[in-house]
Order: C-alpha cells, then sequence, then structure tokens
C-alpha cells in the first residue's frame, strides 16, 4: 500500500500560474497529485502541466469533466493522454458509449474516473431533470448505477463522497479507485465553508476511500507544507497497522 501522503491530492484551486506555482513549490513532496481544474486550465493550458513535472515527484489529476458526444471526448482524451497525467475526468453521464470512448481514448496511458453526480445537485434538481422517483428520492441509486456504468465502461475508479466510497469499494472491488472530496482534518472547526457532508481523512480512509481530495484545509493553513504532513499524519495513523506508516 502507498505511503500516507501518496492519498493526499491537493486541488491548485487558483485563477493563474503565478498563485500557483508557490503551491507547486512547497507541496511537492508532501502530497500525492495536484489537480487541476478548469479554472487554472482553461487560462494556462498546456504550461501548467509541464510546470508541475518540471517540478517533478508529484502526479496530476487533470480534472476538467468532460461531456460531450464519444468521438469528441475519445479525441480530447487522446491529447490528454499524451500529457503525461495520471487521471482524467469525465461525466458519467446518460451514455455508457461516452465513457467508453474516454477510456478508448486515454490509451492506456491515463486513468479515468467518472463523475456520478455533482455535490451540488440535490433531489428537487434531480426530480425535476425528469428523473424516476426512485432516484430522486435516493440519490445514492443514482451513484450507484452511473458507478455501475463506469465500472463497465473500463474506467479506472469514480469520484465519490466518503460517504458512498463504502458502498463503491463493497459492490465493485478493490481494484475500482474511489476519489474523495469534502475531506476536513479532524483538528478543523466542522462548518466552516461550503462543503456539506464532511469527513476526516481518518473515517474516508477506513470507509475505503482510495485518494482523498483536500483543499482549503491545506491552501488556507499559515504553513501549507506543515498542514499536508499533519494530514499525512493522521491517513498513516487510519492506515491498517501493516501499512508503511511514511508520512
Ligand atoms: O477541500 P476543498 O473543499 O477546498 O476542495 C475543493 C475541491 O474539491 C475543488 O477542486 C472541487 O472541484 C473539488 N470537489 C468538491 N466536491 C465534489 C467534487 C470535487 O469539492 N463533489
Amino acid at each position: 500500500m502507498k505511503p500516507a501522503k501518496e492519498y493526499i491530492i491537493f486541488p491548485l484551486d487558483v485563477p493563474a500560474m503565478e498563485m500557483a506555482r508557490p503551491y507547486i513549490e512547497s507541496l511537492s513532496g508532501h502530497v500525492g497529485m495536484f489537480k487541476v481544474g478548469l479554472e487554472l486550465f482553461v487560462r494556462e493550458g498546456h504550461r501548467i502541466i509541464e510546470t508541475i513535472h518540471e517540478k517533478g515527484g508529484t502526479d496530476i489529476f487533470l480534472d476538467l469533466k468532460l461531456h460531450d458526444i464519444p468521438t469528441t471526448v475519445q479525441r480530447a482524451m487522446r491529447v490528454i493522454s499524451e500529457f503525461g497525467v495520471r487521471f482524467a475526468t469525465v461525466h458519467c453521464g446518460e451514455s455508457r458509449k461516452m465513457l467508453e470512448a474516454a477510456v478508448q481514448g486515454s490509451q492506456g496511458k491515463t486513468g479515468i474516473l467518472g463523475v456520478t453526480v455533482l455535490t451540488s445537485v440535490n433531489s428537487a434538481d434531480i426530480a425535476s431533470a425528469g428523473f424516476q422517483k426512485e432516484y430522486s428520492d435516493d440519490i445514492r441509486k443514482l451513484v450507484m448505477k452511473r458507478a455501475t456504468m463506469a465500472k463497465e465502461a473500463g474506467c479506472a475508479g469514480i469520484v465519490c463522497s466518503g460517504h458512498e466510497a463504502m458502498h463503491v469499494k463493497q459492490a465493485f472491488g478493490e481494484p475500482f479507485l474511489a476519489v474523495t472530496p469534502g475531506i476536513r482534518p479532524s483538528w478543523e472547526t466542522p462548518g466552516k465553508d461550503d462543503q456539506q457532508r464532511v469527513m476526516t481523512p481518518g473515517q474516508a480512509i477506513q470507509n475505503g476511500s482510495d485518494y482523498l481530495v483536500i483543499g482549503r484545509p491545506i491552501r488556507d493553513a499559515a504553513d501549507p507544507a506543515e498542514a499536508a504532513q499533519r494530514i499525512a499524519q493522521e491517513i498513516a495513523e487510519s492506515l491498517p497497522a501493516s501499512d508503511p506508516k511514511e508520512s
């Protein structure tokens, strides 16, 4: 099993390269992966990926949440797969064909993660979008249905809350990855920001999450590298005793 810090994905949720660079400098070696999202990628494009690669030692998760006709998704994923990124996202959406196209486009070089249901979406949204009542009454059913599509299409895993991770691991087995945002370390005051249904790193690991997306608790800390180390320590303490408790 991987060292504790490798569980941490730090999202570079900043608008430009000059703001991302200090985090790349200070957190390389303290987190396992940098997540590049739409805001930063739209401004900086491939340059940001190169900058992270130049620093070395930290994987990249390109979180662009693609959603288009299968051919377009396949062609975009083919380009992404040349970037040398570990993971990239695609919406599970309505079509397994789109997910299969993403996997095909990735050429086995980049792991495809399916986005099941955004956490910003609630039951009323699902109902008004025309879904059957069984899904609007219990969004987790829709998450699991879409996770099944992702699994069958050959995706590496899905993005899901820590609350869903256990169900995902039970249903699809160990190799299918659960990547979990909404993590707040045990020392932080609950309800400090907009994340709902949060979990501590330890709880998420115990539920089977394979990677934890942890942004603000690291970004807003006086010393981000020290915050990442403390979180890695919290993760290490939750791993089974046989695991190497490196941080
Ligand atoms: O830890 P923090 O709340 O700051 O993390 C925010 C990051 O997690 C953002 O990059 C956001 O895209 C990502 N995310 C999320 N909720 C989801 C999926 C991803 O907050 N359901």
